[in-house]
């Protein structure tokens, strides 16, 4: 098979490393890919959101299969001009990718489906918002813009100052820009957070390892929100009665309630859960892989990862049993230092070759570039150092020690990532 990624993160570089393990696969291209990536595939310079241009191109080159890694194509309708051509493409088409790309939606389909999730309200006028924070909200509250804001449109207010900038901000100045054109408000909840991943193919669903992420900057979980600063896979947290639990009431009845509204979904689901006194409840759903949660989940995954999409696309994934290994792995992301916020680009990055034949070790590429025959930086996050280990201890030791072998000059990361493993 021809096999065709579109994205340019580190998520993108663990599903191209993924695919060329499988037997199936002849060639891979990634749009438009990062310097990392080029080992897998050859990178083509079109972007993720140039629908057309990614389909000719597949057209042309004849590929058989294209899986998107990003939400903002899979929101913007990629998968849908695809199947108008007749090309396969994995990742759900427009009416059901909503589920990640609003958040008012995935509320509504949760309240109408009994899915356990926190209280909400919906609002499209701000001097509404502003009166139900003033009068009926209670502290902390949660405001979330309503569509996609690279994981930051989420503001945790203390008190209804905040929460009267946090409302200035998404609605009024528009940070997120027509993202908050809409804004939830939820309940704040507390407990553990984990993120489990699934295949599903509109009626079957199958999860994968649980995984969890750290989204802030600074050690301590302090600092603004992140795209994600490392994860850890499996979660000690996530019980087999807490996965019994999801499954049947959380997985299986969103899907049931996805075919049920007219948007059967194909692809991934990702569902942010937190582990609270009352159960686990749903934070979020995301129509596509974590990153950098792919990048503890898929160096785990026995399974064959096109054989497992075939199945979805063909709706055969009730025949599919997925397999982890018995091990843990650790990611933990090398960024800009500065970053989310403002970081310098274009900064020379050596020690790759550390990496060459160490088996359980992984440097995958996020924002770089080559510049000359130089891998150069090209983002705030950098690179996702993964490393596997009998024990989740052991993989972060062996993650951290990996850490030191890749330098460039404003390289920052957390000490932390894992340490909540040591109190389970
Ligand atoms: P989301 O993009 O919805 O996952 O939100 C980003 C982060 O905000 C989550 O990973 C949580 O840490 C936090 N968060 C979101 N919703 C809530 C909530 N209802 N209560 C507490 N924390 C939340
Ligand atoms: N790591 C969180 C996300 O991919 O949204």
């Amino acid at each position: 098979m021809k096999v065709l990624i579109v994205g340019s993160g580190g998520r993108e570089h663990a599903i191209a490393w993924s695919a060329a393990r499988s037997p199936l696969v002849e060639k891979i291209y990634c749009a438009p890919g990062n310097a990392g990536i080029r080992e897998y595939a050859e990178c083509v310079g079109i972007g993720a959101m140039e629908f057309d241009a990614l389909a000719d191109f597949a057209a042309s080159h004849e590929i058989d299969l294209t899986i998107v890694g990003m939400d903002d194509p899979l929101v913007g309708g990629i998968v849908d001009v695809f199947e108008s051509r007749g090309l396969a493409a994995f990742g759900p088409r427009k009416n059901a990718a909503i589920l990640e790309g609003s958040k008012a939606f995935s509320k509504d389909l949760m309240k109408k489906y009994g899915i356990p999730t926190a209280a909400y309200e919906v609002f499209r006028d701000p001097e509404e918002a502003l009166g139900y924070l003033r009068t009926t909200a209670k502290y902390p509250a949660v405001l979330k813009a309503d569509g996609l804001a690279l994981g930051k449109g989420v503001l945790i207010c203390q008190n209804l100052d905040e929460a009267e900038e946090g409302v200035r901000q998404i609605m009024l100045d528009r940070k997120f820009g027509e993202a908050g054109k809409t804004l939830v408000i939820e309940e704040f909840l507390t407990g553990r957070e984990v993120s489990v991943l699934s295949f599903t193919d509109g009626k079957t669903i199958r999860t994968m390892t649980s995984a969890q992420d750290h989204k802030r900057a600074l050690d301590g979980d302090k600092g603004p929100n992140t795209g994600g600063m490392g994860t850890f896979s499996p979660s000690p947290f996530y019980t087999p009665q807490i996965d019994a639990f999801c499954q049947e009431k959380i997985y299986q009845p969103t899907v049931d309630a996805m075919a049920a509204e007219g948007r059967p979904f194909t692809g991934i689901i990702f569902f942010g859960l937190m582990l609270t006194d009352q159960g686990p409840k749903v934070l979020e759903y995301n129509a596509r892989f974590g990153d950098p949660e792919a990048q503890v989940v898929l160096p785990r995954m026995k399974n064959d990862l096109i054989e497992v999409i075939k199945a979805c696309l063909n709706q055969r994934l009730e025949e599919v049993k997925l397999e982890f290994e018995d091990d843990a792995a650790v990611c933990v992301v090398l960024a800009s230092d500065g970053y989310p916020l403002s970081y310098e680009k274009g900064i020379p990055i050596t020690g790759f070759e550390n990496f060459e034949g160490k088996d359980g070790y992984y440097c995958f590429h996020a924002g770089t570039r080559m510049q000359g025959s130089q891998i150069v930086t090209n983002g705030g996050r950098v690179l996702g150092i993964t490393a596997k280990g009998p024990s989740l201890a052991k993989a972060r030791e062996n993650a951290y020690q990996a850490t030191q072998w890749i330098q460039f000059s404003n390289k920052y990361m957390r000490h932390d990532i894992g340490k909540a493993i040591d109190e389970a």
